[in-house]
């Protein structure tokens, strides 16, 4: 039986450079998990479900969770003094710890603090995603806008909490992904799910079908091929759609599967958010051998313009996420 906190130490040697702050960083994520984890799991009988009347900078209605675990997780990071500064979907702009241990750290960290949220009502699985870089401003300075705006590929690490039947922190520093289940009562996250692999192809599809009508051409032509008969080919896919992208996610990194988030005509880049939804879900993706592009392009290697950018999403197993790129490609309007 090893926990996350010995692990995490042991990998530690893989890095030469390692100092010890990613290892603390990562403790302080695990932490506010737990804390996170205590408070969903009241949903119902205490007051801390449904909205807070108040709108964030997306123009989305917050939940009373959304800014509770937005909470915990900032003070978390910010007490353990690894940080210089998080953006978080429910902050408008970033956030810079400039205490002399925040100053003075190297990380920034960007979060979804909650994974779908409005789930949380009907007891459907949520998630937190993590996602960590070096700054690229100078140690001893206030963090700056452009040490958030860096593509996937510089990050350090990524990760996600699924808060379901229960509860996993998943996560990577570039050398594969890696589960641990939390034990609810010690209260510690043992490794249940060493090198995590992505089948390569699978029979699931996640999109919310509902937007049928405003997806791109080669969307609808993938949602088809999705559903056509070629029992040698294991189709009709199954249709899987749970609304929270952890939890979607996570499933099909198990089971193997295709999610997809595509532009819509309303929303020509979909809804979810590059820098702490599509890149640390890409990062885990393809650590996992899996695939994540906009139906293009790798998500990745996008450069950022904006903290609160969208971006459309294709990510899963390879195999499928290639057959829905060239249904994109061939099928461009
Ligand atoms: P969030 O709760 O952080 O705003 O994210 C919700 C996201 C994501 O989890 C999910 O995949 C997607 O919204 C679902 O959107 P639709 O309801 O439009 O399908
Ligand atoms: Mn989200
Ligand atoms: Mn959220």
């Amino acid at each position: 039986m090893i926990t996350l906190g010995e692990y995490i130490i042991e990998k530690q040697h893989d890095f030469p450079e390692a100092s010890g702050e990613l290892t603390s960083l990562l403790g302080a994520i695990r932490l506010a998990s737990k804390i996170v984890n205590r408070e969903i799991n009241k949903a119902g009988i205490a007051d801390i479900i449904g909205a807070t009347g108040v709108e964030n900078i997306q123009g989305e209605t917050q939940q009373k969770l959304d800014l509770y675990a937005n909470d915990v997780f900032k003070a978390a990071l910010e007490a353990r003094g690894e940080v210089c500064g998080v953006a978080s979907e429910e902050e408008d702009d970033f956030v810079s710890f400039d205490s002399d241990r925040g100053i003075n750290s190297k990380y920034v960290v960007l979060m979804d603090p909650l994974d779908g949220s409005t789930n949380i009502d009907v007891n459907v699985s949520v998630g937190t995603i993590f996602s960590i870089y070096k700054r690229v401003s100078e140690v001893g300075t206030p963090v700056t806008i452009d040490d958030f705006l860096q593509p996937g590929i510089k990050q350090v690490a990524a990760g996600y909490v699924i808060y379901g039947s229960s509860t996993m922190l998943v996560y990577t520093t570039g050398n594969g992904v890696h589960g641990f289940t939390c034990d609810p009562s010690l209260g510690v996250f043992y490794l249940s799910h060493e090198n995590m692999q992505t089948p390569k192809t699978g029979n699931c599809y996640s999109i919310n079908e509902g937007n049928y009508l405003k997806f791109p051409l080669g969307v609808k032509k993938y949602i088809k091929f999705c559903q056509e008969i070629e029992p040698e080919d294991n189709r009709p896919y199954t249709s899987r759609y749970i609304g929270s992208l952890v939890a979607d996610f996570h499933r099909n990194l198990l089971k193997g599967g295709i999610f997809i988030y595509p532009s819509t005509a309303q929303a020509p880049n979909g809804k979810l958010r590059l820098l702490y939804e599509s890149n640390p879900i890409a990062f885990l993706s393809e650590q996992s051998g899996g695939r994540a592009t906009d139906g293009f392009q790798r998500i990745m290697e996008i450069n950022p313009t904006e903290l609160h950018q969208r971006v459309p999403f294709f990510c899963g197993s390879t195999e499928m996420v290639k057959d829905a790129e060239q249904m994109m490609r061939d099928n461009q309007e």
